[in-house]
């Protein structure tokens, strides 16, 4: 091997220098990765800060729903003639999803029989209180949602 490095022009003092050096860049790279990986989706899930692409917007027809889950937590978009709204879909009595029930046009808890309105008012049932809202907006034909 000492003979290919002398041919070569490299010492094998230079040679183990650059083995050291290539060790140490990947390393460095290793512990970069992941830096840049946690933050890089940031500025890639969409073009207004705190928004979450959920989709496209033609996928949910008029009165139509959609279910999505961001960062662990159940949300539940409608589609009204006029507009889009977002709610989570945890259940305020005891945390079950809810659904959008498109013929009785409510949002229905499968638990205690607990109804919302399409604004997320309790209509009866056990809930306490309604379901939080969310914005959701429409950008390029695509649903953004913030959590
Ligand atoms: S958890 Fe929804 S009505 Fe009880």
């Amino acid at each position: 091997m000492d003979e290919l490095l002398l041919r070569k022009g490299m010492s094998r003092r230079e040679f183990l220098d650059w083995i050291i050096k290539g060790g140490l860049l990947t390393t460095l790279a290793g512990l970069l990765f992941p830096a840049l990986a946690y933050l890089w989706p940031v500025t890639r899930r969409g073009p207004v800060s705190g928004l979450i692409e959920v989709g496209r917007a033609d996928d949910i027809g008029v009165w139509g729903s959609k279910k999505t889950v961001v960062g662990g937590t159940a949300f539940l978009i409608l589609r009204t003639p006029n507009e889009y709204k977002a709610f989570s879909a945890v259940c305020t009595h005891l945390g079950c999803i809810v659904s959008w029930d498109d013929t009785k046009r409510q949002i229905a808890c499968p638990c205690h029989a607990g109804f919302f309105d399409v604004e997320g008012r309790v209509i009866s049932g056990p809930p306490p209180s309604p379901l939080p809202p969310h914005e959701v907006k429409v950008i390029d034909g695509k649903l953004f949602l913030r959590p």
